[in-house]
């Protein structure tokens, strides 16, 4: 195991607490609604690719014939697991979404939510184009992307905030940094480091870049409004729009040769 499977699996005891949650009821999302035009549309192999403690496999269990749950860490599978223990038509496989040798042209459609996450844009890359020899030459990928700039939308709700509370803007900005967590990012290069774990948050220009170098035309780009109560300071906040990440969805790009 490298650090970061064993760093990911040891958050899945922890998961719940700390992470962002685009599954929860108050986020409004077009991840659902474009999950099931593809399964109205013909889709029948689905591959959850990071799927984390599994909150999406009921869902796609539902609407899908197969469902392959992918992850690393053996401490997500194994509470995925639990969580689709009554479905027959789920298989999980350990592995990283850099090598799905395994599933080589099988997946009709390929999800992703939150975990094209690797620090190493190369690793992002290595992922995108094995994903896309995942994928029927016919497939889709989906998905939900942790925003960087939503983090920066936060960062300016919560400085007008103090400096409106008549705080100095040396202070302003302290207390904005301090409670949106700025020791834990490094904005330049758009990582997030969290209890071991090293996470890329992206950019919104950086999706349809990255997606396109590895063989990738993105078809929409949409923000994923997130729950407010999942944000410090969100009280005061919450009369303002929420913040988002980004939902994508994605095709392999015939017109280009993706090198593997
Ligand atoms: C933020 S969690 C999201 C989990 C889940 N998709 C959800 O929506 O709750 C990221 C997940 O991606 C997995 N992951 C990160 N990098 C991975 C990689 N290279 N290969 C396979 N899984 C990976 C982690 O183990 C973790 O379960």
């Amino acid at each position: 195991m490298n650090p970061q499977d064993q760093s990911w699996s040891e958050a899945a005891a922890w998961y719940e607490r700390e992470f962002i949650d685009p599954h929860l009821p108050g986020v409004r999302s077009p991840l659902r609604r474009a999950l099931l035009a593809l399964a109205k549309r013909g889709a029948k192999v689905v591959g959850d690719l990071g799927c984390g403690i599994g909150p999406l496999l009921p869902l796609l269990a539902k609407k899908f014939e197969q469902v392959v749950a992918v992850d690393f860490a053996e401490g997500m599978l194994n509470r995925a697991r639990e969580k689709a223990s009554d479905r027959r038509n789920v298989r999980f496989v350990q592995a990283s979404m850099t090598d799905l040798k395994e599933l080589e042209g099988q997946l009709d459609v390929a999800v992703s939510i939150n975990s094209l996450v690797m620090p190493d844009v190369r690793e992002q890359e290595k992922a995108l184009r094995s994903i896309r020899a995942a994928l029927k030459p016919d497939g889709w990928v989906l998905g939900i992307l942790p925003a960087m700039d939503g983090v920066h939308y936060v960062t300016s709700l919560l400085l007008d905030r103090a400096l409106e509370s008549g705080k100095p803007i040396d202070l302003a900005r302290k207390n904005a940094a301090h409670l949106n967590d700025h020791a834990d990012y490094d904005f330049a290069f758009g990582q997030f480091r969290f209890q071991g774990l090293e996470q890329h948050f992206w950019q919104p220009y950086e999706i349809r870049y990255r997606f396109r170098r590895s063989g990738f035309r993105v078809v929409q780009q949409k923000k994923v409004r997130l729950s407010w109560k999942q944000f410090a300071g969100w009280r005061e906040l919450k009369k303002y729009p929420a913040p988002w990440d980004w939902f994508f969805l994605a095709r392999p790009d015939v017109t280009m040769e993706a090198s593997q």
